[in-house]
């Protein structure tokens, strides 16, 4: 059987039985930090230095021991393995490293990453997994997109979901935009849609197929039909 071409978004629910907070949920991190702050440039314009006490505290939070990938994570590496890397993306919305740590090759990460600066004047991306001090170097910004900003690849995204087969949603409520239309992108192009999260996302009926539960429960259970599917 023709393996199919999978699309598989991600967002902060994949990654919350990591040890990871979620944004909206009600000990979220938009619960106890304001967006406009240390979301925006705007804010980063105003107070450069909390915005970076901001995500270097995440960052640290990320570089604990504790925070691995769990089997979500481990079970969307496998359906790489198992198909073959042309034959699933996944995009996310997470700016954590946990897709990778589980052996997931082809990603995109379209609101950035934690563990990247970006050097505004010459738009060089470096690795960093330390606390950033910006007294020293004032052109080293996060590399985040944050609320007002271009995702990152949006038109190899768009491509990808044009010519996929299955568009996969995982951990993610629908509330932001351009992530929350994939579906409705996806419908338009006959791809089958499915939603495998904690609860119905704002965009819960318009997918074909949907599963609740916790990610590390329902994403593995999901791929081991898709491979059971077409190992054949
Ligand atoms: N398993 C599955 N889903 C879960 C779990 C879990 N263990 N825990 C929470 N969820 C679900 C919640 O039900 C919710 O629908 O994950 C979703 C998380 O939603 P948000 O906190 O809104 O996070 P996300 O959708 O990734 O946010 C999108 O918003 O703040 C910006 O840039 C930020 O990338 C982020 C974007």
């Amino acid at each position: 059987m023709k393996k199919p071409f999978i699309v598989i978004l991600t967002g902060a629910g994949i990654s919350a039985e990591s040890g990871l907070s979620t944004f909206r949920a009600q000990n979220g991190l938009w619960e106890g930090h304001d967006v406009n702050e240390v979301a925006t440039y705007e804010g980063y314009q105003r107070d450069p230095i909390k915005v970076h006490e901001f995500y270097n505290m995440l960052r640290r939070k990320l570089n604990d021991p504790q925070v691995q990938p769990n089997a979500a994570h481990f079970a969307v590496a496998q359906l790489e393995q198992q198909l073959g890397q042309d034959n699933v993306l996944v995009v996310t919305q997470n700016v954590d490293n946990l897709h990778e740590k589980a052996g997931t090759t082809q990603i995109i990460h379209m609101h950035g990453e934690l563990l990247k600066i970006r050097n505004e004047m010459t738009n060089e991306v470096i690795f960093c997994d330390y606390d950033v001090d910006y007294t020293r170097n004032k052109y080293l910004r996060p590399h985040i997109v944050w609320f007002g900003e271009i995702p990152l690849d949006m038109s190899y995204i768009y491509d990808a979901l044009a010519r996929a087969d299955y568009f996969i949603s995982i951990g993610t409520s629908g509330n932001v935009y351009p992530a929350a239309g994939f579906v409705q992108f996806a419908r338009q192009h006959n791809v089958k849609t499915i939603e495998l999260n904690l609860e119905p996302s704002l965009g819960n009926n318009l997918f074909d197929q949907k599963i609740y539960g916790p990610a590390s429960k329902v994403v593995p259970e999901f791929v081991d039909t898709l491979i059971e599917k077409f190992k054949k």
